[in-house]
């Protein structure tokens, strides 16, 4: 590293053609700064030196030597005391336009640095995706993505394309367009996460279900559709069966003649190739939701065995589903005209079926990142869920 310090002070002296001199400096000062072509070689001088600080340690040594307590510049700085009113115009400013100039070619130079400790970082930390995973570093699948997985599998066999929608949403999207009135109690504070009121007055809610997809589907082109959507969804809600962020996915059916026996012989399939019985017992039972007219519930039959719970055979039964026929009013509110078209609609929470499937009592323990329960009950990494394949281990 070059001895900048020294440096600036030999080209001071250098300027005025000197050779070292004491108590000159006020005086070369002077001349230097009332010499604009050599003040201005001397500021590029001295960015030449900081330009060439090949790392960041360098830079540091650079920025004390010169703008430290004790720097070089600084110590220059502190001769403006000593200095009669007229040398200090002529030699105030000088010093000024240094240390600015000297400051700021530090950050450029900085940033750059950093810039290229990152690419370089980022360059040697690349990983060779092609070598095959070592057993011993392979981590595991949540099960909530192996039943995602799972779940897709099983629909995309029966036609079904996955469709999104944001986590966020607007009231019309999760609420009003669902035929969910004004006073319905899902709209109350203590269901549904609020934002604070934006620009337009509305409060965004963090979607409370699924169901709001069916809405962007709809609205984003005409019919027919046969969609399901997986993904994360909110409530305030928690304990053992309720956790405040959980997961659903939404299926909707909409064509010319689709009615309520296209509904269950695909829940039906999907019970077969879900929990693997060949035969599951279900049971249809009417409900009430405002987005479907009729409604019902769907629970599936189960017993026990001791601690095992035995699904799709047995006289208790096993809620896994919410389902029915699209109400027209949201068929209209999409601008779908319901005389000519009609359809169904489900909604199944994934982290209750993934609990029932594989024996997880507490939901809460899905969120919490305990290694030893994911390591507990992960699924292999590369064993993708196929209906061919085998959905579960
Ligand atoms: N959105 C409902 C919920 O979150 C679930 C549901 C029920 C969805 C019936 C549907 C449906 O599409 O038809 O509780």
């Amino acid at each position: 590293m070059k001895n900048i310090g020294a440096e600036l002070r030999t080209s001071l002296q250098r300027a005025l053609s000197k050779t070292s001199a004491e108590k000159v400096e006020v005086e070369i000062l002077a001349k230097i700064a009332s010499d604009q072509t050599k003040s201005e070689a001397l500021l590029r001088s001295l960015r030449d030196n900081i330009q060439a600080a090949s790392d960041e340690i360098e830079l540091e040594d650079i920025r004390i030597e010169m703008l430290g307590k004790k720097g070089e510049i600084s110590l220059l700085m502190k001769t403006l005391g000593g200095m009669s009113d007229d040398e200090r115009k002529h030699v105030g400013p000088f010093l000024n336009k240094l240390r600015n100039g000297t400051t700021d070619a530090i950050a450029a130079k900085k940033a750059v640095l950093e810039d290229a400790a990152l690419n370089a970082r980022l360059a040697s930390e690349t990983v060779d995706v092609t070598l095959p995973a070592r057993a011993d570093e392979a981590g595991s699948i949540h099960p909530i993505s192996q039943v995602t997985e799972e779940l897709i599998a099983i629909f995309a066999d029966m036609g079904f394309t996955v469709a999104e929608g944001p986590d966020i949403e607007t009231d019309f999207y999760n609420f009003s367009a669902l035929n969910i009135p004004a006073d319905h109690p899902a709209r109350q504070m203590q269901d549904t996460f609020y934002f604070h009121e934006g620009d337009d007055g509305e409060r965004p809610v963090l979607r409370t279900h699924t169901s709001p997809v069916q809405i962007r589907t709809m609205m984003a082109g005409p019919p027919p559709y046969r969609i399901i959507c997986p993904g994360r969804t909110y409530r305030c809600d928690s304990d053992q069966t309720h956790t405040p962020m959980f997961h659903q996915v939404e299926g909707l059916v909409i064509d010319k003649n689709i009615h309520m026996g296209h509904l269950k012989g695909t829940l039906e399939n999907f019970a077969r190739a879900f929990f693997e019985v060949e035969n599951p017992v279900m049971r249809f039972r009417p409900s009430y939701f405002p987005f479907t007219e009729p409604s019902a519930e769907v629970d599936i039959g189960c017993s026990r065995d001791g601690d095992e719970l035995i699904l799709g055979e047995g006289d208790g039964w096993m809620e896994i589903l919410g389902c029915g026929m699209v109400h027209p009013n949201v068929l209209r509110n999409c601008g779908i005209d319901p005389d000519e078209w009609q359809g169904f609609a489900f909604g199944i929470g994934i982290d209750r079926a993934a609990g029932l499937k594989y024996g997880m009592p507490d939901l809460r323990a899905y969120f919490d990142a305990d290694m030893r329960w994911l390591k507990h009950y992960g699924f292999a990494p590369l064993d993708m869920p196929s209906r061919h394949g085998g959905l579960s281990r």
